[in-house]
């Protein structure tokens, strides 16, 4: 194929998307992913940044990222079993295990990266993954590198899963059930003591991503495992260094023994370059600020409280958010789509939501609250809501 031909293909298949509507144009931030963000020259409310406590911009991480670059410049240089291990990525495993009161973690250079690398290490052929519906893409393409079967289950459905678990539990090795904890589009959160209920009754491992609950729920932003009392009894957790922690990469928690394998078994651990030391001093320093004091997770949740709680009474539907990640439900496509718009040119970003991403007739706007917004803020953006529903018929 020559590069004109090349082009042309790609040309093509742009030319479709744009003409089935699912072009996305991106958007051009010029600052920080903070409350307000500026983009094209005019400052806009943002309800779409995974930075839930607002710590993308604070002095503390900055200055240890800083402190991190400066001592060890600014990558890792190579991949971590061969000589990309630095102090600075054991020193904050050590604390993430502290944090998380489990015996160990092994950090890796994403969420997503982490289940491609992690499921593929502990599962393989002859064994069973039982994987909620709705579950990550990332966690899909972990289940399809791991060569183990899978079993779906109908979305937070615990009888689904337990008879999947009856009818397959027997013609497995190991069985593991993999879900994660807060759903990025619905914000509902997985009954995390039924389903370690059914692991130990059909003697299988629970691996819980825990990406949109870490820094928000359980003690001081402890996550999802600890909101439920569930500390130990839940084998692999996945965290992310990416959103309420908002550096990048991921980990994950458990025995000191999942650790040391997983950090010598996770593929994009073993061939692809380590987390440059100014992420790991960020993440570092997020920690230990989760770790003194509460008041960020407790700011994040009165703001989520107000911000519902206000769209609820203008007649909103949030379904069945019960997190910081609010879907305000529209049904039709194009109404979410307009919706989103028009909030746009008021000066508030929201994403619409719509099909393949979630079933026809559900599209929304979702929000997501931060720690960050002021309640100002967040009265300026329910007012567009009011104002906007009231124009579209909501
Ligand atoms: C459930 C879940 N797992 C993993 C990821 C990937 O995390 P990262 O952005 O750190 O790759 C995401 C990201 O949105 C997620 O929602």
């Amino acid at each position: 194929m020559t590069q004109a031909q090349a082009k042309s293909l790609f040309a093509e298949k742009l030319a479709a998307e744009k003409g089935k509507g699912t072009y996305r144009e991106l958007i051009r931030l010029e600052g920080a992913n903070s409350a307000v963000v500026s983009i094209g020259g005019r400052n806009m409310i943002n309800l779409c940044s995974n930075n839930y406590l607002g710590l993308i911009d604070h002095p503390a991480l900055k200055k240890a990222a800083a402190e991190a670059l400066e001592k060890y410049g600014v990558g890792a240089g190579s991949a971590r079993n061969i000589i990309g291990n630095t102090r600075l990525y054991e020193e904050l495993e050590q604390l993430i295990a502290e944090f998380k009161n489990e015996e160990a973690a092994v950090v890796s250079q994403s969420g997503y990266n982490c289940n491609l690398g992690a499921i593929p290490a502990i599962m393989g052929e002859g064994d069973l993954i039982f994987s909620d519906e709705l579950n990550h893409a990332s966690i899909i393409d972990g289940m399809r590198q791991s060569r183990a079967e899978k079993k779906i289950y109908r979305h937070l459905d615990m009888s689904s899963l337990e008879e999947a678990l009856k009818e397959r539990r027997g013609s497995c090795r190991r069985a593991m059930i993999v879900t994660d904890t807060v759903f990025s589009m619905d914000g509902d959160i997985a009954p995390l003591p039924d389903m370690v209920g059914l692991a130990r009754k059909y003697e299988a491992m629970v691996y819980a991503d825990d990406a949109h609950g870490t820094g928000i729920l359980g003690r001081g932003g402890r996550g999802t495992v600890d909101h439920f009392g569930l500390t130990g009894q839940v084998d692999f957790t996945l965290g992310t260094l990416s959103k309420a922690i908002p550096a990048v990469g991921a980990y994950l928690s458990g025995s000191s023994e999942m650790r040391d394998w997983v950090v010598r078994n996770a593929r994009p651990i073993l061939f692809s370059t380590s987390l440059p030391p100014a992420a790991l001093g960020a993440a570092a320093a997020a920690i230990r600020l989760l770790m003194e004091s509460t008041q960020l997770v407790d700011r994040l949740w009165e703001n989520t409280i107000y911000f519902k709680e206000k769209l609820r009474e203008l007649g909103f539907s949030t379904g069945r958010s019960k997190t910081p990640i609010v879907p305000v439900i529209l049904g039709a496509e194009e109404k979410a789509v307009r919706f989103s718009q028009e909030l746009q040119k008021k000066g508030v970003l929201a994403s619409s939501i719509t099909f393949p991403v979630v079933p026809r007739g559900q599209a929304r706007v979702r929000c997501i609250v931060t720690a960050g917004h002021t309640e100002d803020q967040l009265d300026q953006c329910l007012d567009a809501f009011r104002t906007i529903g009231q124009e579209l018929g909501v």
